[in-house]
């Protein structure tokens, strides 16, 4: 669910090379499609278990599971289908049932009422969503792909799994849709697993919004506050291979038991101060860096960017040996970033 977004289109990329079956929901955007490739096979994943996926193995995979793609027979590898999560009849999935659902569908909203609506459909969704899940002889694992500015802004302080929620910014209305998810994890009656990834950078997101487009028309790396705010990133291509790395590991201990539910913290960087990153970015543009205050902030976006572009948080985990167990393919931020960047050049 939401495989044409940000999250999900790297997600769906690394699904079509591991999972033995795949089924979208397609909402109104196609599921994004890789593009062209010559020739492969859809089975061609010797190796690139537990890490990112190569961008070219990816489209050959794809374009061999787009051939044999039907949106009915239960049989074919690759089923798409069509509906928002507010009405989608999950009795279909009952046809072929999956063992797991990736959920990184939101419902967006522009303003702040706007995401309080989108917020209400989204508990609404998630709740039928789980009450399906609820009437299965065997649920699958809800794997709910949410953010960590739940947890609000925590300065120096690590926050890990079991940490307090105190959402701010978008996550203030955005929240609600959660709720549902994180009842049935906190009940224990549903297998249901949470990701709270930090930064996502890639291209496209807040850093395409925020920093790249500004780069272009000013010359100069935009930054934000005093610079001492903490930020935790991960390569969108490394959150896809983790969520799957993650939800296999646990899988192996029993994870679809809903005792063992759980919450995971997905970062290859933790703690690096803002101030740090901009100069990252000075480095790979060859541009200045340019600070605006937070008021400054506050009068161009309003008060919910400000918070979400100037949060200070340490992200940490108690999944000790998920995470060194995952090998990244961007392990160097810099090398991450400037990936990123020739992408978005493009
Ligand atoms: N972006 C980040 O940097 C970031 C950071 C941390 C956490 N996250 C979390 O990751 C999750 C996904 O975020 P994203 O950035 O990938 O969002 P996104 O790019 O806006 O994608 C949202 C997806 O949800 C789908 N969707 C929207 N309404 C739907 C509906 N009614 N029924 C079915 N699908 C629907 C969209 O499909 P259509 O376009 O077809 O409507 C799209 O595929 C969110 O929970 C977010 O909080 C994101």
């Amino acid at each position: 669910m939401g495989s044409s977004g940000f999250v999900g289109s790297s997600l769906q990329y690394v699904l079509i090379q591991t999972a033995r079956k795949l089924q979208l929901l397609q909402h109104r955007t196609l599921p994004a499609s890789p593009g062209t490739a010559e020739n492969g096979s859809a089975n061609s994943n010797d190796g690139i278990k537990n890490r990112a996926m190569d961008s070219t193995n990816l489209k050959i995979a794809y374009r061999s599971l787009e051939s044999q793609l039907s949106a009915d027979s239960p049989s074919a590898p690759l089923i798409i289908h069509h509906g928002s999560i507010t009405r989608f009849n999950w009795a279909r999935l009952e046809k072929d049932p999956p063992e797991v659902i990736y959920h990184a569908a939101r419902i967006p909203g522009r303003g702040r009422f706007s995401r309080l609506v989108a917020g209400l459909r989204g508990m609404r969704a998630n709740t039928r969503l789980l009450s399906w899940m609820s009437h299965q002889k065997r649920a699958p694992l809800l794997v709910f792909i949410s953010g960590s500015l739940v947890y609000g802004d925590r300065g120096t302080d690590v926050v890990f799994e079991d940490s307090q929620l105190y959402p701010i910014s978008f996550q203030r209305q955005y929240i609600l849709a959660e709720r549902a998810v994180l009842s049935a994890q906190t009940k224990a009656v549903l297998p249901v697993m949470i990701i709270r990834p930090p930064w996502i950078y890639g291209p496209g997101s807040w850093f395409e919004q925020f920093y790249h487009r500004h780069i272009i028309q000013t010359g100069t790396i935009p930054a934000f506050g005093n610079g001492d705010q903490l930020m935790s990133f991960i390569h969108v291509d490394d959150l896809a291979g983790y969520i799957i790395h993650a939800t296999e590991y646990l899988a192996g201990s029993g994870h679809s038991d809903p005792a063992n539910n759980t919450t995971i913290h997905p970062f290859s960087h933790s703690g690096i101060p803002h101030r740090e990153f901009v100069r990252i970015l000075s480095e790979i543009y060859q541009k200045p860096i340019k600070w605006y205050s937070e008021s400054w902030l506050q009068q161009k976006y309003g008060k919910t960017v400000r918070e979400a572009l100037t949060f200070s948080m340490k992200l940490g985990t108690r999944h000790h040996r998920i995470h060194e167990a995952y090998e990244f393919a961007w392990p160097c931020l810099k090398t991450g970033f400037t990936q990123v960047v020739e992408e978005l050049q493009k």
